[in-house]
C-alpha cells in the first residue's frame, strides 16, 4: 500500500516525502514542476537512501492521474498540489481556482473511483482570515479571505466537509499551516522561489547572502510589541511530522473528519525576525521600513494544543533552527 503526493517534489512536499519514508512508508510522488525542480527527487533519495516511483504529470490530467491508480495501490492522498504565491493569485484568479480547485476535484474524484478514501489536505491559516481573537484555535470563525489563493483553501475545506457529510466513510484530515520556514538540516533541500520572493524569510535570506539590497519591512504601525506584523514561524520539518501523526490517525483511528492548526503557538514580530536571523547566523540584514501591504494583518498566531492532545504532534524545532537551516541552505544551494 504506496501513500500518493501530488506537489511532492515541492517545498513542504518534499520535506514531508522524507518523514514519510523515514516512518517506513512506501511513497509515489506526481509533479508536474510548476514550482519545483526534478533534482529535489534524487536529494530526497539521498537523505533517505530509500527509494521511490515518480510520475510526472499534471494532476488536472484525468487519465494520467487513473494510470497511477489502476498501476498501484494507494491507500491515502496527501495533496501538496497547489499555486500559493499570494500576489500572484490576485493577478491571476483563474489560474488559481482552476489548478488548486479543479484539481483537486480530479484528484478525489479519481480517489473515489479507486475506493481510495484518506485524504489529507494542505490548507492555510489564511482561512482565519482577520482574526477576531487570537491564538486561533480550529474553532474560530473561517472566511473573510482577502485574496483567491486563501480563496481557494477555504473552498476547498467546504468541499472537504460537503464531501464528508455525503459520505462518511472517507477519512480527512485538513492541516492549517502557520507560516512554514527553514529547510531540511543536510542543506539539501529547502524553500526555492521563483523570482524575487513575497514571503519574509526567503526575502532575509536573501538579503543576508547579497542578492537583495534591504528588506523592506511592511509596516510599523500595526499594534503590536514593536509595531511590525507578528506571525507563527514553524520549521518545515516540524509540519512535515505533522503529517505523518495525521496520516497515523487516519490509518489507525475511526473515521471523521479533523481539522488541525499546525503552529508553534508562539507569535514573532517581522523585527524579531530580522534580530534573531542576525543572531544565529552571524548575517547582517539590512532593512527599511516601508508602507504596510496590502491585505496583511496584525497578528497571527495558533493555538496548537488540539494537535498535541489528538495527534500528539508538538513543534519541536527553535527560531534558532529555523534561521540556521534556512540559511544552511542557502549557502549550499550556491556553493
Ligand atoms: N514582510 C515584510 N517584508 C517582506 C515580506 C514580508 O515586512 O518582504 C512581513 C509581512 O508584512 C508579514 C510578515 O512579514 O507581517 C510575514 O509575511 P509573509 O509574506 O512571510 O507571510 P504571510 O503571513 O503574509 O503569509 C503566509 C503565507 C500564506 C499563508 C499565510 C497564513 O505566505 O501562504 O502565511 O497565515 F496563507
Amino acid at each position: 500500500m504506496a501513500i500518493l503526493l501530488p506537489g511532492g517534489a515541492g517545498y513542504i512536499g518534499s520535506h514531508t516525502a522524507i518523514e514519510l519514508l523515514k516512518s517506513g512508508k512506501e511513497i509515489i510522488i506526481v509533479d508536474n514542476f510548476s514550482n519545483s525542480k526534478p533534482e529535489v527527487l534524487n536529494k530526497i533519495k539521498q537523505i533517505t537512501g530509500k527509494e521511490f516511483k515518480f510520475y510526472e504529470l499534471d494532476y488536472l490530467d484525468k487519465e494520467k492521474l487513473e494510470k497511477v491508480f489502476k498501476e498501484n495501490k494507494i491507500d491515502a492522498v496527501l495533496n501538496f498540489a497547489g499555486y500559493k504565491a499570494v500576489g500572484e493569485s490576485v493577478q491571476k484568479p483563474i489560474e488559481y481556482y482552476t489548478n488548486n480547485i479543479s484539481g483537486c476535484l480530479v484528484l478525489l474524484d479519481v480517489m473515489r473511483k479507486y475506493g481510495c478514501k484518506k485524504f489529507i489536505f494542505s490548507s492555510s491559516a489564511t482561512v482565519y482570515g482577520d482574526p477576531e481573537t487570537i491564538p486561533l484555535t480550529e474553532e474560530c470563525k473561517t472566511g473573510g479571505t482577502t485574496n483567491p489563493y486563501g480563496t481557494t483553501k477555504l473552498f476547498i475545506e467546504q468541499i472537504l466537509k460537503d464531501i464528508y457529510t455525503s459520505d462518511n466513510t472517507w477519512d480527512i484530515c485538513i492541516l492549517r499551516y502557520f507560516n512554514p520556514v527553514g529547510a531540511h538540516e543536510s542543506g539539501l533541500i529547502g524553500e526555492e522561489p521563483q523570482g524575487i520572493p513575497n514571503n519574509l524569510m526567503p526575502y532575509i535570506v536573501r538579503v543576508a547572502s547579497g542578492q537583495l539590497k534591504e528588506l523592506s519591512v511592511f509596516g510599523n504601525d500595526y499594534d503590536t510589541h514593536d509595531g511590525t506584523g507578528v506571525r507563527d514561524y514553524i520549521h518545515v520539518v516540524d509540519l512535515a511530522k505533522g503529517h505523518v501523526l495525521a496520516l497515523d490517525k487516519l490509518e489507525n483511528e475511526q473515521k471523521g473528519l479533523y481539522i488541525y492548526n499546525l503552529g508553534t503557538g508562539t507569535g514573532y514580530s517581522v523585527l524579531d525576525m530580522v534580530k534573531a536571523f542576525e543572531n544565529a547566523t552571524g548575517k547582517k540584514v539590512p532593512y527599511k521600513i516601508a508602507p504596510r501591504r496590502a491585505g496583511d494583518i496584525a497578528t497571527c498566531y495558533a493555538e496548537p494544543k488540539k494537535a498535541k492532545e489528538e495527534l500528539g504532534w508538538v513543534a519541536q524545532k527553535t527560531l534558532e533552527d529555523m534561521c540556521k537551516d534556512s540559511w544552511n541552505y542557502i549557502e549550499k544551494s550556491q556553493a
